[in-house]
């Protein structure tokens, strides 16, 4: 079974459904959570992950630069012998450091195409700019922000969705799906990701992730 870090930073929902996957759905022979980890010790998601039976752990920045904070995480998680970090909501950017501790086995899912939109905000940008259908990506994880090659991505039909919650809910429906099936592909060894060309030449603008 593949050792799982599944991590975040918020209320947790993707943690959820890949934890009910694990425990009673398609990943129970796949894999194991051996930690959920948090950079933020208030997270809603850490007390529910506990309360699903999961071993939590977690570390606040506390003003340290960002290798400086990801270079105690790699030390954390290290204990835990891991085989994938799977990103659920973790709101930081990842340092060199990190990534490189866990080279083509970071996984993350963002609720955009991520050929179209980078960082944070991504349901708004589907909402404000009226979109009718959006596409929710999971992706390995490499030293950009949100350019790592592409593992799935599903649609969602957002014709009539009138608010932003409405989007969110849309969207959350098929995140929930496209983590668990894409992380079972993966481990069957059914999927190799692909880097399209078609990524911004520059930066983007909107990195502002952080803490
Ligand atoms: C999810 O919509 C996830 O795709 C998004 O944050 C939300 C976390 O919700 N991630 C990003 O925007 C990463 N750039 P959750 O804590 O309920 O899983």
């Amino acid at each position: 079974k593949q050792r799982l870090a599944i991590m975040l930073s918020g209320r947790g929902s993707n943690m959820v459904a890949l934890v009910d996957a694990i425990q009673m759905g398609a990943l129970r022979e796949l894999a194991e959570v051996a930690v959920v980890f948090s950079n933020n010790p208030d997270a809603p998601g850490l007390a529910t992950a506990a309360a699903l039976g999961c071993q939590t752990a977690n570390l606040a920045p506390a003003g340290r630069k960002r290798a400086d904070y990801d270079a105690a995480v790699v030390q954390l998680l290290r204990e835990y012998e891991l085989d994938y970090l799977v990103l659920a909501g973790y709101m930081r950017i990842l340092s060199p450091v990190l990534v490189r501790a866990y080279a083509g086995r970071i996984l993350n899912i963002h609720p955009a195409d991520t050929h179209l939109h980078q960082g944070l905000h991504a349901y708004e940008w589907a909402f404000e700019n009226k979109l009718p259908e959006t596409k929710i990506t999971v992706h390995l994880v490499n030293e950009g922000l949100d350019t790592g090659p592409v593992l799935a991505q599903r649609p969602v039909d957002l014709r009539g969705a009138n608010t932003l919650s409405e989007v969110e809910r849309r969207g959350l429906l098929v995140e929930h799906e496209l983590y668990a099936d894409t992380l079972v592909r993966l481990f069957r060894g059914q999927i190799s990701p692909s880097t399209p060309a078609s990524y911004p030449a520059a930066p983007p603008d909107n990195r502002q992730l952080t803490t």
